[in-house]
């Protein structure tokens, strides 16, 4: 294998994603490539990202398949056509199953805008999390790369990057700068150091 295969998982605005395409352009990624993009949500901008990169990209609606078990099929289904490698959860706001993770154990990374294991688990997605961290006061908090078990935000950790709170942040102008300071070097650096490994094993 030359280059592990990458799949990412999106539901938003992608910026995740753009960082990962970026990385690839100035060769930050050198051992993978996004062959995949997936979201589970038609109107997400992360589609149009893929597209104006030339990358594939696919919605698999949860709402349509109806169940957990159908939604998580047609993923794999998707996977497997592609010969993924190693899947990247970038902004990807659902949680998957233990039958899910287990397949894919230690070929699952996730995002999440703290530093674990503060403000993390069910519940602590996107903005939320940064409205916790303000309500409770922290003066730090960050982003951290993991890979992904059955526990939410709760499989090992690849990589973390503090960023200062600063006063009269919004959850808004702190989301911005976690992602500028933190997520957008931290996620792209575990994907080249994760597909190096994986090619390694091969
Ligand atoms: C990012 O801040 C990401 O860390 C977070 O959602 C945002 C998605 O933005 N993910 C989670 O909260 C996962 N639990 P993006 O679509 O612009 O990458």
């Amino acid at each position: 294998m030359l280059k592990a295969k990458i799949a990412v998982l999106v539901s938003g605005g992608g910026t995740n994603l753009q960082a990962i395409i970026d990385a690839q352009n100035s060769g930050v990624i050198k051992s993978g490539e996004v062959a995949l993009v997936i979201s589970n949500n038609s109107g997400a901008y992360a589609l149009t990202r893929a597209e104006n990169a030339g990358i594939k990209a696919v919605c698999i609606s949860k709402k349509e398949l109806k169940t957990q078990e159908a939604f998580e099929s047609a993923v794999i289904a998707a996977l497997e056509e592609n010969g993924i490698d190693l899947i990247v959860l970038a902004g990807f706001m659902s949680i998957l199953s233990e039958s899910f993770t287990s397949r894919y154990d230690h070929r699952i990374i996730n995002i999440h805008p703290s530093l674990i294991p503060s403000f993390c688990g069910q519940g602590y997605y996107g903005l939320k999390v940064h409205e916790a961290a303000l309500k409770k006061g922290v003066k730090v908090t960050g982003a951290t790369v993991h890979f992904v078990n059955e526990i939410p935000d709760g499989g090992e950790i690849i990589a973390q990057k503090a960023v200062e709170v600063m006063d009269g942040d919004t959850p808004e102008v702190l989301q911005k700068r976690v992602m500028e300071q933190a997520e957008w070097i931290i996620l792209p650096q575990s994907v080249e150091k994760i597909s190096a490994e994986l090619i390694n094993e091969k």
